[in-house]
């Protein structure tokens, strides 16, 4: 059986209600039913949320041990966390896919939204698609791994 780590993380557990205009209506819940829907047979989504950094970097240490892939939606992290920049920098060094998401195109936003510390470590980056962005990173980690 194949895991993939699907990591959100600062106010994504506010998906559905926060600023709908920008990120949807549906919520984490239904992120999950449509990456379970669509991922090749014998493939496991293990999505989690947090707000926390600490937990974040954690969970990409578990990535690590595990030789998990992982789509990463660092959220605001994005933006300044070094830190979260260099867990992920060990998944990515290990070998191990690492797909950043976004819901949002952050390049069409603010500012401050159009510089990310995790694209350079990055495998990959995929960003302004919706939901679809983690569809599509779940199809890039199924080509990756054949
Ligand atoms: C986001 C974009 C970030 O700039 C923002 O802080 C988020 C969500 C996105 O998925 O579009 O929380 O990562």
């Amino acid at each position: 059986m194949n895991n993939v780590l699907v990591l959100n993380g600062p106010n994504l557990g506010r998906l559905g209600s926060r600023e709908p205009d920008v990120y949807g209506n549906q919520d984490l819940p239904a992120l999950l039913a449509l990456l379970e829907g669509e991922a090749p047979d014998g493939t496991t989504i293990d999505l989690r949320q947090t707000d926390d950094e600490g937990t974040l970097i954690g969970w990409l240490h578990e990535a690590v041990d595990s030789s998990t892939p992982v789509i990463l939606n660092p959220a605001a992290f994005t933006h300044y966390s070094y830190g979260l920049r260099d867990a992920a920098a060990m998944v990515t060094k290990a070998g191990i896919p690492l797909v950043e998401v976004h819901i949002s195109n952050p390049h069409a936003r603010e500012e401050f939204r159009h510089t990310s510390v995790i694209s350079g470590i990055a495998t990959g980056v995929i960003a302004g698609f919706g939901f679809d962005s983690y569809l599509l990173a779940l199809g890039a980690i199924a080509r990756i791994k054949r």
